[in-house]
């Protein structure tokens, strides 16, 4: 009789198993990690949701076996016999969850640790939150701020990450790990990817009305494209003047939201920039970037225009500035 019953509960334990695996395991509830700290992370999720597939089986094999087997039977009225309790099954059911729980808070802290270690030839990128938008700044390449975060390919790199406003959060899905950026401290997110190709950043702190639009994106390229890529940067900001002015304007994503024929930008979000361009001094275009609600284009509203560009450094500012004073105009 208990033979029976093992082999049955047995046999159920399998079918339950068999059909919860495929939801775990072949839906694609995750993008394709593309870092080491990802891989780690990875290994963590795996290995849990291998544990609750097994205890969902049990608990549910048991729980259908109960259900068919000790059911009242038509007509029957009776309370069921008492049960007093069983010592040993007690004693189990607490020390195998507390073995199970102490073992993933183990593996958990061993990746965290890992994740956290951060080897010596590391760069650095810095990391500005503010509502709605990301803003980064290469130390290397002469404090260059760029709208878009390029990284080289298999380099460990250190985000260090500061908000003048709110709590935002700063997560690669691809990349696994998740990182809040709090104002007043400088919270640090490193990373090592390991797949090329362009990744989306998402803000994930309800943050205020633009929340939901805080996204960007990574771009991780080979070391040669990277390398080319940064060189290209630094030789603009030594050069200064117009070179300066068309790379900012490329790098803020200025493109992404104005018309400007010199640059073959076509975006529509904001006013057109070769009609509103032109007859504007270097003074009026420096306020509409560092505080584009003080002159209302007609047909605009106030707000549509992240204030990040505010934080500009001087020169790129003034670059930018002369670069659509001289380039703005109709279309020859
Ligand atoms: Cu920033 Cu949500």
């Amino acid at each position: 009789m208990r033979r029976r019953q093992i082999i049955q509960l047995t046999l159920l334990s399998l079918v339950v198993a068999g059909a919860t695996f495929p939801l775990a395991y072949l839906v694609d509830w995750l993008p394709e990690d593309g870092s080491i700290q990802g891989k780690r992370i990875d290994d963590v999720i795996l290995t849990t949701v291998w544990m609750s597939v097994a205890i969902f089986a049990l608990v549910a094999a048991v729980l259908v076996y109960a259900i068919v087997k000790f059911r009242a039977k038509p007509g029957d009225m009776e309370d069921g016999k008492p049960v007093h309790g069983h010592t040993g099954l007690e004693l189990a059911w607490t020390a195998i969850p507390t073995v199970i729980v102490v073992a993933i808070a183990v593996f958990s802290s061993v990746v965290v640790v890992k994740n956290d270690e951060l080897p010596s030839d590391h760069r650095v990128v810095l990391v500005e939150a503010r509502q709605f938008a990301w803003g980064f700044e290469y130390p290397e390449l002469g404090g260059l701020r760029t709208g878009q975060l390029v990284l080289p390919i298999d380099q460990p790199v250190e985000l260090q990450m500061y908000s003048p406003d709110v709590i935002h959060a700063f997560w690669v899905p691809e990349w696994r790990q998740k990182q809040d950026v709090v104002p007043g401290i400088t919270t640090v997110y490193r990373i090592t990817p390991t797949k090329l190709g362009k990744f989306p950043i998402v803000c994930t702190e309800l943050c205020g009305l633009g929340h939901s639009v805080m996204r960007n994106q990574v771009v991780v390229l080979s070391q040669e494209e990277f390398d080319l890529w940064a060189e290209k940067q630094r030789a603009d900001v030594d050069a200064g003047g117009d070179q300066l002015g068309e790379n900012v304007f490329a790098n803020q994503g200025c493109a992404g939201c104005h018309v400007l024929n010199a640059a073959g930008a076509t975006g529509a979000v904001g006013p057109d920039l070769d009609i509103v361009g032109p007859g504007q001094d270097i003074e009026q275009i420096i306020e509409s970037i560092v505080n584009p609600d003080a002159a209302i284009t007609e047909g605009f509203s106030s707000g549509i225009m992240p204030r990040s560009y505010a934080g500009l450094p001087d020169d790129q500012l003034q670059a930018v500035a002369d670069y659509l004073r001289t380039q703005a105009g109709p279309a020859e």
